[in-house]
């Protein structure tokens, strides 16, 4: 079974799904951390990618892997844990920068579809409905007004001990949102039978009841 969501910057998305995941005993697969993990590896390698040619050659003999492992995603650089901070600001404006190109989301969009051969799984991110799990069994789109997700976002880094300012976190996620919303390929947006949930005013336990309620009656 899968279970496919997606949805914007600070929706909830990662520790609603994982919640799902750990009720059902699926796998939880966190796609975004895939994107974070190729601009991290470019960014390690230092080969150029401005061109496609490039980034193609680049993506070839990038030393990354992916599996699964206990349920959840393992990702390896030169065949180690990778060690740097994915979620450090640079990554999250390369991620965003790199995830506009073809050739990245087609190297992505095979290691995801060949992960959810492991198992049931539920897969979070931008285009798991309209791309990657078209015919998922559970579609469900998550989002929250800006200022929310602005607030969600900065309570985690507070809790990394990081100070953001409030205005300039709600430019970056609102230009994030237009980036990722805008872009030719694989665009977020709600895929047509996806299950629209707003978490605005929602605890995340009542987000994940809903989730699991979509679940039920499926064989
Ligand atoms: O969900 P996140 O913030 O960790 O995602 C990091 C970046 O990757 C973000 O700019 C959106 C992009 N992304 C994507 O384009 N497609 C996905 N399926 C997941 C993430």
């Amino acid at each position: 079974m899968v279970i496919a969501v997606d949805g914007p910057a600070g929706a909830g998305k990662s520790t609603v799904c994982r919640l799902v995941a750990e009720r059902l005993g699926f796998i939880y697969l966190d796609t975004g951390a895939m994107y974070r993990a190729v601009a991290w590896a470019l960014r390690e390698t230092g080969a150029p990618f401005e061109e496609d040619a490039h980034l193609v050659m680049g993506l070839k003999g990038l030393p990354l892997h992916f599996a699964i492992r206990e349920n959840a995603l393992s990702i390896t650089y030169k065949g180690r844990e990778i060690a740097g901070d994915l979620r450090e600001p640079d990554i999250t404006r390369l991620a965003s920068e790199v995830s506009q190109r073809p050739p990245v989301r087609d190297y992505l969009t095979a290691w995801q579809r060949k992960l959810a051969t492991a198992g049931n799984i539920v897969a979070e991110g931008r285009d798991m409905t309209t791309v990657v799990f078209p015919d998922a069994d559970v579609k469900v789109f998550i989002t929250a007004d800006l200022a929310t997700r602005t607030r969600r976002r900065q309570r985690e880094y507070l809790q990394k001990g990081m100070e953001v300012d409030f205005s300039q976190l709600l430019k970056e996620i609102r230009s994030r949102d237009e980036a990722d919303a805008g872009r030719g390929i694989a665009p977020l947006r709600p895929a047509e039978d996806a299950f629209f949930l707003d978490t605005s005013c929602l605890e995340i336990d009542q987000v994940v009841l809903r989730i699991l309620s979509l679940t039920e009656g499926l064989p």
